[in-house]
């Protein structure tokens, strides 16, 4: 196959800038591709038992914002490497929401930003309350199809895990969640069902769900909170669900006057309520810790009475103001917001003793790191690896990954090098794998001293190696965060053989 452009004639209107997340390694794309390695260069060997889709979500903006933009606010983009058996194709697509093809109607912004809601010329959706859906954060698998999405911001987009093509929003169960949904769904392995989370700025502030593997809703209840909270992950165990309400949240007063102004409250406890898979909200078991805020969990997994749960802990949230200033000001203050070495993260563990009530926790790691991942046949379950990205100090980039060994404490390192920025890997374990780090980690790096973009291949056993296998791209393609990782036998369904993860 060589190299095909699509013939999606995505028109962008953006104009040049000097906004630091619309240049350099965030510069947007706009052609959509279809390449196999035929025709990529590959350096190194593609494994014959790396088998599977690698997926990446992107902010890619399309049109001039209209007022001032957020790294957040650009249209999805997907971008795939699909393996099998020593080759691979790559494809990128926009995620073809409601709001992309009116703007493409338009042939302009018709929403506004995160940042200037005030400044949209139509109604939108969201979680501040005015922006456009763009389903560009979450990617995830379920039931044979991709899920793409903006964290309660957007419709729940299904897509082709092969072709990509935006198929539309989860005809099955969205309509029946009026309230939205969160990102970072969790599958579970063993039974393919797909757990959520939801919360609205009104009473009772939280639901929870449970989507089967045939993808029915088969549960969704209230769990009351105190008031309006901003949680972004929860995790998963064989029998229970752990939901985030921490003490980093919207101002009460200002929200009622329909403003958002994040406040961290570090006189209060976190609280992370402990609901059986199918429970209700008056089963839900709070279990209180110190302050925090969390992004994104490592994994969660019974042992006895406990409930284990691996995360980056946010002990100090520190807000940067964003949106009260014009000029190159507000682009340093975004970065500033962004730059984790301002808002120091890192590998932390909590045990809730079903038993007793009572919550441990000691912090696994001092160095900043986030975007933790592990194998998706180990979500839920006794684990051992975890792969976290590195921050490049003063900016929102990925400098290279870091593997905890959580029984012996041994750590590995990769750095991708100068100029060179990477993605959340995703781990992918090889066909008739046996250990759980018996295979590959996946990630997207953007070189900007060879203006390239490539899909790195690391040994998951030792990713200070580096990379087994180099695929290098058609085009340079921005920085981006949430990946996952689509097994072979995944992609007809979570009907898979239990010899997969056994
Ligand atoms: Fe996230």
């Amino acid at each position: 196959m060589t190299i095909q452009t699509l013939p999606s004639g995505v028109m962008s209107t953006l104009q040049p800038t000097d906004h630091p997340f619309l240049n350099g390694p965030f510069r947007p794309m706009f052609n959509e591709y279809i390449a196999d390695t035929d025709s990529l260069r590959v350096i190194g060997e593609i494994p014959r038992d790396l088998d599977g889709i690698f997926i990446r979500n992107t902010h890619n903006q399309i049109h001039q914002p209209l007022g001032m933009f957020h790294p957040f606010d650009g249209d999805g983009m997907l971008h795939a490497v699909h393996f099998h058996d020593g080759r691979a194709t790559y494809r990128n697509r926009f995620v073809q929401t409601t709001g992309f093809l009116a703007e493409q109607a338009a042939r302009r912004s018709l929403w506004a930003g995160l940042l200037e809601p005030e400044k949209a010329s139509r109604r939108g959706s969201g979680a501040m309350g005015a922006m456009k859906d763009n389903a560009g954060t979450d990617i995830i698998c379920h039931a044979g199809l991709l899920l793409a999405t903006m964290s309660q911001g957007s419709e729940p987009w299904r897509l082709d895990p092969i072709t990509l093509d935006t198929l539309g929003p989860d005809t099955n169960w969205a309509r029946k969640i009026p309230d939205g949904i969160s990102s970072h769904y969790k599958v579970d392995p063993e039974t393919g069902e797909m757990m959520f989370f939801n919360y609205p700025e009104h009473w009772p502030y939280m639901h929870y769900g449970v989507i089967d593997r045939n993808n029915r809703l088969v549960h969704y209840v209230p769990v009351e909170l105190p008031g309006a909270r901003w949680p972004h992950d929860l995790g998963i165990t064989r029998n229970y669900s752990i939901l985030h309400d921490t003490p980093h949240f919207f101002d009460p007063e200002l929200l009622k006057r329909g403003q958002h102004k994040m406040t961290f409250h570090p006189e209060m406890p976190a609280r992370f309520g402990v609901i059986p898979r199918h429970g209700d909200g008056s089963q839900v078991r709070w279990f209180e810790a110190k302050a925090c805020h969390i992004l994104h969990l490592a994994n969660c997994y019974e042992d006895g009475d406990e409930i284990v749960m691996d995360g980056c802990i946010m002990p100090e949230p520190k807000l940067h103001p964003v949106g009260a200033a014009d000029g190159k000001d507000i682009y340093a203050r975004i970065k500033a917001r962004l730059d984790k070495h301002n808002n120091p993260t890192m590998m932390h563990r909590w045990r809730f003793n079903l038993r007793t009530g009572a919550t441990t926790e000691q912090y696994l790691d001092d160095e900043i790191t986030e975007f933790p991942v592990v194998s998706n046949d180990y979500v839920g379950r006794p684990y051992r690896y975890s792969y976290n990205v590195l921050y490049q100090p003063g900016e929102w980039l990925f400098r290279g990954l870091k593997r905890f060994d959580l029984h012996s404490g041994a750590v590995q390192r990769y750095e991708y090098g100068p100029g060179r920025y990477g993605s959340e890997p995703q781990v992918a374990r090889r066909l008739g794998a046996r250990d759980e780090d018996d295979g590959y980690v996946t990630v997207f790096v953007t070189d900007m001293n060879q203006d390239r973009s490539e899909c790195l291949v690391l040994d998951a056993r030792d990713i200070s190696r580096g990379p087994l296998a180099t695929i290098v791209l058609p085009e340079r393609i921005p920085v981006g965060t949430h990946a996952c990782w689509v097994e072979g036998d995944r992609i007809p369904g979570e009907h898979r053989d239990p010899a997969a993860w056994a």
